[in-house]
């Protein structure tokens, strides 16, 4: 059945797998509006109906109405505001999206990692203002909440403390994790569920158990410049896939790369990648869990960013296809949780009894305490309410600096539209070399990352990746648009 809202939005038609009936009318009602809203009809900033007018008006329940209100929220196309009701979204001036990109056919070795160092250190340093790296910074979490949660595991968890941390991790946090994974779709088993010092070392350890040096790990092009460091120290190559920035890896290219070269993994982010901000429409999803199935290829599935995925449909991960065991599925509570307590899973299919060797040998257990804190963090009421206004937060962000940057960036500009989180990738004019606007800026004290850091290829380096999610105030605002002022007066 297909999810017409879905359609509305500019994705391409999508199919709700599994929809049932009742889903549907939430989504019917969404859609009605949604056109109205496209035709015109109703107009920019405008007010709609209160929920019990709404309820009334198509003869369903409040909470229906109250759900296709949230439909249409996390789509951005209404907002609410507080005493006042719901209105029309204004949007700020769009700019056009980036080109699909057209990496090239043939796998490459990866020499990436000095400017990536470098980004990250400046991200840290609080003399810079940073658009560089993809880290929340503090405010945008529950502090609180985590803090309190902390102080309960310390005093509760004491003896933990002087215990050896062996085996795959906290039961109670499997326990978390795999009613977590319910929300994306997949029916996990706590015991193959194995808790990570990060979603980084999720990767790792997926890819050193099914690659060797010299093999072939196909990803989204561009792609996460973690990644290339990744394969370049595992002396890998990087075969980067054709990549659409709203709809992400293109499937017939990939199913080209299995059938001429000697693909040994995918490594890919099919909801919000980074830097493209795209998400696979569902039937993609499937598609591609039948195309591994078929060559017995693994598909390391990093689902780091789909809790701030604005769509329900987009949360959905590729690994709830996955009949044969052929998805790892690799997560963490970096950008939704609490970045510092550092905790990351992974669930290896069929190939979970070698993660968990590979893990003990690597790097061994992690603090209990802090995996107890963080099963008590992801089971407390509230939880999935402290994800929504963390989506809407970085939404409101990620439209005003796209305003800014359609008002202070060169002519030619292309910026995209992610549908959640809080990364923008940006193509300037070609005649613009990202590394010496990263330079230029760098003597502006601040931090951008330029496009060369996101490929194996030279092939983005008229682009940058600006990450939002760190401070937001006038000072940030002013150094976007000066980062805007500098790349025109380099175009002359
Ligand atoms: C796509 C992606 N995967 C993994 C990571 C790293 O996650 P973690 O901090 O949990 O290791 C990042 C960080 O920016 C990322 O963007």
């Amino acid at each position: 059945m297909s999810t017409p809202f879905a359609t509305s939005l500019g994705s391409p038609p999508v199919h709700a797998v599994d929809s049932k009936p009742q889903d549907t009318l939430y989504l019917q009602i969404a859609e009605r509006l949604a056109q109205s809203i496209r035709a015109g009809t109703l107009s920019r900033g405008e007010r709609i109906p209160s929920v019990r007018d709404l309820a009334r008006q198509q003869g369903v329940s409040p909470s229906t109405a109250v759900q296709a209100y949230r439909a249409l929220e996390d789509a951005r196309l209404i907002e609410a505001r507080p005493r006042s009701g719901y209105f029309v979204a204004a949007r700020p001036a769009r700019l056009p999206e980036p080109e699909p990109s057209a990496p090239p056919a043939a796998s490459l070795p990866v020499d990436v990692s000095s400017l990536g160092e470098q980004v990250m250190r400046l991200a840290m340093d609080p003399a810079y203002i940073s658009f560089g790296a993809a880290c929340p910074s503090g405010e945008l979490f529950a502090q609180e909440r985590v803090r309190r949660a902390v102080s309960r595991a310390a005093q509760r968890h004491r003896a933990s403390l002087c215990r050896y941390p062996l085996g795959p991790g906290n039961d109670g946090l499997r326990r978390a994790i795999a009613r977590h994974a319910l929300g994306m779709g997949c029916q996990l088993d706590p015991r193959d569920i194995l808790v990570t010092n990060g979603c980084l070392e999720s990767i790792s350890l997926c890819l050193r158990a099914v690659t060797r040096p010299g093999d072939v790990v196909a990803l989204e092009s561009p792609t996460y410049f973690g990644f290339l460091e990744i394969l370049e120290s595992m002396h890998l190559r990087a075969l980067e896939i054709p990549t659409h920035p709203r709809t992400g890896l293109s499937l017939d290219a990939l199913q080209l790369a299995f059938d001429t070269q000697p693909v040994k993994a995918v490594l890919a982010v099919p909801t919000l990648s980074n830097p493209m901000g795209s998400c696979m429409p569902l039937a993609d999803r499937k598609r591609l869990a039948q195309m591994l199935s078929q060559r017995g290829i693994p598909l390391i599935e990093d689902v780091l960013y789909n809790d701030l995925a604005e769509q329900d449909d987009k949360r959905r991960a590729v690994k709830a296809f996955d009949s044969t065991g052929d998805v790892m599925i690799c997560g963490s509570f970096s950008k939704t949780v609490a970045p510092g307590i550092r905790l990351g899973w992974v669930e290896g299919g069929r190939w979970s009894a070698q993660l968990r060797r590979l893990k003990a040998v690597h790097s061994g257990g992690h603090t209990e305490l802090l995996e107890v804190a963080m099963a008590d963090l992801l089971t407390q009421p509230g939880h999935e309410s402290a994800y929504r206004q963390l989506r809407a937060t970085v939404a409101a962000r990620v439209d005003e600096a796209r305003g800014l940057i359609a008002e202070s960036f060169p002519k030619g500009t292309r910026v995209t539209d992610p549908a959640g989180g809080f990364i923008l990738w940006v193509e300037l004019p070609a005649g613009i070399d990202s590394v010496a606007l990263f330079h230029a800026c760098l003597a502006r004290k601040i931090c951008i990352a330029p496009g060369t850091m996101f490929s194996a290829t030279d092939r983005f380096r008229h682009c940058i990746r600006l990450g939002v999610g760190g401070r937001w105030d006038e000072a940030q605002r002013a150094a976007l648009r000066e980062v805007g002022a500098i790349a025109r007066r380099m175009l002359g």
